[in-house]
């Protein structure tokens, strides 16, 4: 609405662009929207507000108090509603922002390093203390290491195609650590003292103890004049040290080729109703020292081959040696 007087014009202006700035504060819906608004009224430059004090200049003398008056007074109501608009969408951001001390916690998700790794250090530092140093050899042997070496003939049943992952003319995944031994053997004199701890392959059936792909360690002592009593010395030793005081094991006569005598070691299953098949020990056959170039008159040996999965299984209470390959972070996140 136009008169013919410029006091009444600019307060007018002024009133209508305090109206349109409430509005645009009390509809600004966020921190942009609410700063877009201060630029359009507020802002030092462009603002609309800026520009309504340029009206100033055109007034009388005895009009400018009265037009400075209501200026101040639309500077004032929409500085206010600014503070209000600002408060009103800052708030979950300065929630956020600062420290509610009555806030729970999230705890950060810490990676874990697999039960079997867990396992195999442990037992790498366990025997590490009773003078076992640490040997490796490939999961792709060649026959002289998983068999020939071992005392294992080439007629024996342990080879049959339907028993063994063969890969080629003459190799194999390997279906046991004993392997490591011979390479062991092979690269150095006497007396060897060594554990190798890795993965081993056999086409068995899965069920809750019996998996295609499994870890051993093994084990090896070579000196002069060592005997069976130390070979159970060491295993019972380490059961207990393992497993706990109060664990069962037991020796039962077998046969292994690269072995004589032989034993099988058993440890007493969770609730303690039933043997399970810890591996298989015994003293170093003569012919093994032979095919490695070891005379069988100056030393002995005893050497064993335990499954890790079970030892972990028999530690932890673990009912299923599917769990371990399964990477469900569930079962991962307890250990
Ligand atoms: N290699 C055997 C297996 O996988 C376990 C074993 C038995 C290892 C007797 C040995 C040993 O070192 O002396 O069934």
């Amino acid at each position: 609405m136009s008169t013919a007087n410029p006091l009444d014009d600019a307060l007018a202006r002024l009133d209508s662009l305090q109206a349109e700035g409430l509005a645009g504060f009390a509809g600004a819906k966020d921190e942009a929207a609410v700063e877009a608004v201060r630029i359009d009224f507020l802002g030092l430059k462009q603002g609309r507000l800026k520009a309504a004090q340029e009206a100033l200049k055109t007034l009388g003398r005895a009009e400018k108090p009265v037009y400075g008056q209501r200026f101040n007074a639309a500077k004032q109501a929409l500085e206010a509603a600014w503070e209000a608009s600002k408060a009103r969408v800052g708030r979950p951001g300065e929630v956020a922002d600062a420290v509610d001390v009555t806030l729970p916690g999230s705890r950060p998700k810490i990676g874990h390093r697999h039960p079997l790794t867990q396992t195999a250090e442990e037992l790498i530092d366990l025997f590490g203390r009773f003078g076992f140093a640490v040997a490796r050899g490939p999961e792709v042997e060649d026959v002289r290491h998983n068999f020939e070496a071992l005392n294992i003939p080439s007629t024996h049943p342990a080879r049959d195609p339907a028993d063994n992952f063969y890969i080629g003319e003459g190799t194999l995944l390997r279906s046991q650590t004993s392997t490591v031994q011979i390479r062991t053997m092979e690269s150095q004199p006497p007396p060897v003292r060594v554990i190798a701890i890795g993965r081993v392959f056999r086409p068995d059936e899965t069920d809750e103890t019996h998996s295609p792909m499994f870890h051993q360690i093994e084990g090896l002592m070579v000196d002069k004049g060592v005997t069976m009593a130390d070979l159970k010395t060491v295993l019972r030793l380490f059961a207990t040290s393992y497993l706990g005081r109060d664990v069962k094991i037991r020796f039962r006569p077998s046969f292994f080729p690269f072995t004589e005598p032989s034993v099988e070691v058993d440890m007493l299953w969770h609730g303690g109703d039933r043997w399970v098949e810890m591996g298989g020990a015994g003293m170093v056959d003569p012919n093994v020292f032979r095919a490695v170039g070891y005379d069988p008159d100056e030393v002995s040996g005893f050497a064993f081959g335990l499954g890790i999965e079970r030892l972990c299984m028999r530690r932890h209470g673990i009912k299923d040696i599917r769990s371990f390959y399964q990477n469900d972070v569930r079962f991962l996140g307890q250990f």
